[in-house]
């Protein structure tokens, strides 16, 4: 693989003046600063709305808007993939950082509903867009997996490796929901989000992401998790009559878990880069659940009005939320030019991860 990567760059005229190379650790580096320079978006144009899950499950507009603050959810077309979905947000970060797809030398797709177990969905946008210069592989972190893609194409462009990443989150939820299981099928949905980070000027004022965090909690995969179709249960015919291909989740104990990391994650963040709660002009909150959310602001003693939510849009699209937020919070002009923003996140794993960027 590393010599397909170097070929790849020997080609490209592009990386062989600006002489970025991933595989080269000879050089010593100097941290670079990174910058978000495009987001972007897309979700499924299929409404399920609670009106429509009443009819599929004994449940509730009411029980669903006042337990999770969720009143529809997008779901893709049956022969719409994870990576179909990555690829229009992905052309749509690209659009807006006004790149090129041969810019690109690393792309990284944070997903729980790959299309194939491989190659990665990384590899299908990589060649849907034409980023032939492009190094691609996905990351598996759950609802955190957004953000997990950023703090490691961080790392990339801030040791010299790469110059411009496109990150991903994209999920197709709907294909693992249980549509027997009141408790879980309400709660999810599709879509994707991107952004394009690139490396940065380092001048005071300029878009940068100023620091991220990110953990995990090994001892906990049991709270939120797909039990078959990997080595441990294999798709047989039995498994798949009693649906272990499907989410199971212990809602009351992720609750509580999601609540605490967050806040924990998210002020070690603001205590490391010394920005205080009132210098945050936006927190963009995983949107798992209203109550959640709520929670986590109040913690952090940041008010509503400073809090970006659409879970009653979109329900939960796993890593996808906090890129999708993050796109409609830029498009709208809620997050503007200069703004520090505060992503937040929590998932199965358990994982959690935040992130403070100045845009
Ligand atoms: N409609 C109607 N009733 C429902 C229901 C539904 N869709 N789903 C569950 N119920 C019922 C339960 O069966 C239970 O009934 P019982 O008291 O007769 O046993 C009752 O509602 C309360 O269930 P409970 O699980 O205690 O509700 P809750 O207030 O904890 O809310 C969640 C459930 C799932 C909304 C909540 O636990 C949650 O949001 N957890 C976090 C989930 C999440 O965000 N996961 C992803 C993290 S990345």
């Amino acid at each position: 693989m590393d010599y397909v990567l170097m070929c790849q760059y020997r080609q490209c005229r592009k990386h062989r003046e600006n002489k970025v190379d991933m595989n080269d650790l000879t050089k010593p580096f100097k941290r670079l600063p990174v910058a978000l320079i495009g987001t972007g978006s897309y979700v499924p144009e299929r409404r399920l709305t609670n009106e429509d899950l009443e009819k599929m499950v004994d449940t509730s507009n009411e029980w669903i808007v006042t337990r999770t603050g969720i009143e529809e959810r997008r779901i893709a077309a049956p022969d719409e993939k994870t990576s179909d979905m990555a690829t229009q947000a992905a052309r749509r970060a690209m659009e807006s950082a006004g790149v090129t797809p041969e810019e690109i030398d690393l792309i990284i797709v944070a997903t729980v509903t790959p299309d194939t177990f491989t190659p990665s969905t990384a590899c299908y946008v990589q060649a849907n867009i034409g980023a032939v210069n492009a190094a691609a592989f996905d990351i598996s972190a759950a609802c955190s997996g957004f953000l997990f893609a950023l703090k490691t194409a961080v790392q990339y462009i801030g040791c010299g490796q790469a110059r411009t990443a496109l990150i991903i989150a994209s999920e197709k939820l709907s294909h693992i929901v249980n549509w027997e299981d009141r408790s879980t099928c309400v709660l999810f949905g599709d879509g994707a989000g991107a952004a394009v980070l690139r490396s940065g000027t380092g001048i005071e004022g300029d878009s940068a992401v100023l620091a991220s965090d990110i953990g995990s909690d090994g001892t906990l995969t049991d709270l939120l998790m797909v039990p078959g179709g990997g080595s441990a249960i294999p798709t047989t015919e039995e498994n798949i009559q009693e649906k272990l291909y499907t989410l199971a989740m212990r809602g009351n104990e992720v609750f509580r878990y999601a609540v605490a990391h967050m806040k924990d994650s998210a002020l070690s963040l603001i205590e490391r880069t010394g920005i205080k709660p009132e210098d945050v002009d936006l927190v963009i909150p995983h949107q798992a659940n209203l109550r959640i959310i709520n929670a986590v602001a109040q913690r952090l003693g940041i008010p509503a009005e400073r809090v970006f939510v659409n879970v009653h849009k979109y329900g939960n699209t796993s890593g996808a939320a906090v890129a999708i937020a993050l796109d409609e919070a830029v498009s709208t002009g809620r997050a503007r030019k200069g703004d520090i923003i505060l992503l937040v996140t929590f998932g199965a794993g358990l994982t959690w991860s935040s992130a403070a960027i100045r845009l």
